[in-house]
């Protein structure tokens, strides 16, 4: 169906296709999710995920659609980022495909409608339909923007099942050298203080590091009780690219991002030797890729990208060819599988 439908979508310029794909699903006929198999449950600070393939931030920023996503299929459904206040984001355009590449480009610069309108449309979901995380961030023109985050912590707290400090975005100025050595130990005690017992936190990290940040970064996390890790947002580098708009600005996804964020996962993995859960994202498009990211130490996997090029049918297919893989090398579960590769 998709197939069918790609050439029409791709006629629209990237945004309008996003936002008519946001419009359509919200129309669509509730559908209960899927049930999958048993092998492929798994959890992490005590939440339980159905599937280990979840749909990645910036997909669903006003969390319009959640129930939607869950739905067709995925495991989990991050919402966000959402910002304190509501902002436009950069001027447009700001969202490119690069077909040839299967990649995107993207500086939108956090646009969304503000906490205070999702918490709404958070308050009334169902929460037996399956898990939703809350990415929350900065405001561009916040004053203290550690105070943003604690902030976001509170208001989001009580209706997020895991929350996703988002400190990666390439597209807000100076937003990732919350990174950095004093102000990530400055920042996860805010965090820490803010948050509410019961609901995990898990710190969303970029793809672009120089050696020695993972061990800093694991520290850091592990010492304020942190309960995972999502390596990686999109990365500012520049592998070849082919396509129309890759010299555009902004931070890059999809299959050119693949290898770097793997190498950034086995890297989050050496440091922190198997002590923090970690949650992979970026060029994920297949029960392969996933398979690799698993048995590389990650014990979700998040995706977006790939839809634009497979389909909202993706995450089913991944589910499905991981239970296939399972099966073949004989593993009970998907939880045996992380971190197997060495
Ligand atoms: C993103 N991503 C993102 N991440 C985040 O934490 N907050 C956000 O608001 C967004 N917004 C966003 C918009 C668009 C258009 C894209 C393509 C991506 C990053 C996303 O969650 C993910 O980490 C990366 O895109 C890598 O995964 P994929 O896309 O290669 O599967």
């Amino acid at each position: 169906m998709y197939r069918l439908l790609r050439p029409l979508v791709f006629r629209l310029d990237a945004e309008r296709a996003h936002r008519a794909t946001i419009a359509a699903l919200k129309l669509l006929p509730r559908r209960r999710p899927p049930s999958f198999d048993g092998a492929l449950t798994t959890s992490i600070a005590g939440l339980g995920f159905p599937s280990p393939v979840g749909l990645a931030a910036g997909f669903d920023k006003d969390s319009e659609v959640a129930a939607a996503m869950l739905g067709l299929g995925f495991g989990f459904v991050e919402v966000g980022t959402l910002t304190p206040c509501p902002q436009d984001g950069n001027p447009k355009p700001r969202l490119f495909r690069l077909v040839e590449d299967q990649a995107v480009i993207n500086r939108l610069g956090f646009n969304n409608r503000g906490q205070t309108a999702a918490i709404e449309r958070l308050a009334f979901r169902d929460r037996s339909r399956g898990v939703v995380g809350v990415n929350i961030g900065a405001n561009k023109d916040s004053a203290d923007r550690i105070a943003d985050y604690a902030a976001g912590v509170r208001a989001m707290g009580p209706l997020a099942d895991y929350l996703a400090v988002n400190i990666s975005s390439p597209n807000t100025p100076g937003l990732r050298d919350l990174q950095a050595g004093g102000e990530l130990i400055e920042l996860l005690a805010a965090v820490s203080e803010a948050r509410l017992p019961g609901v995990p936190v898990f710190l969303k990290v970029a793809p672009d590091l120089a050696p020695g940040d993972h061990e800093r970064i694991v520290r850091a996390a592990i010492d304020s009780g942190i309960d995972a890790l999502i390596v990686a947002n999109t990365t500012l580098s520049r592998p070849p690219l082919v396509a129309r708009h890759a010299a555009e600005a902004g931070g890059l996804s999809g299959a050119p991002l693949r290898s770097l964020a793997l190498d950034q996962l086995r890297a989050f993995r050496a440091a922190s030797g198997g002590q923090m859960p970690l949650i992979a994202a970026g060029g994920i498009a297949s029960a392969e890729d996933a398979w690799a990211r698993i048995r590389a130490g990650a014990s979700l996997v998040q995706l977006y990208s790939a839809l634009v090029y497979h389909g909202p049918g993706l995450a089913r297919r991944i589910a499905t060819g991981l239970t296939d893989i399972l099966r073949r090398k004989g593993i009970p579960s998907i939880s045996d599988a992380v971190g197997t590769e060495r």
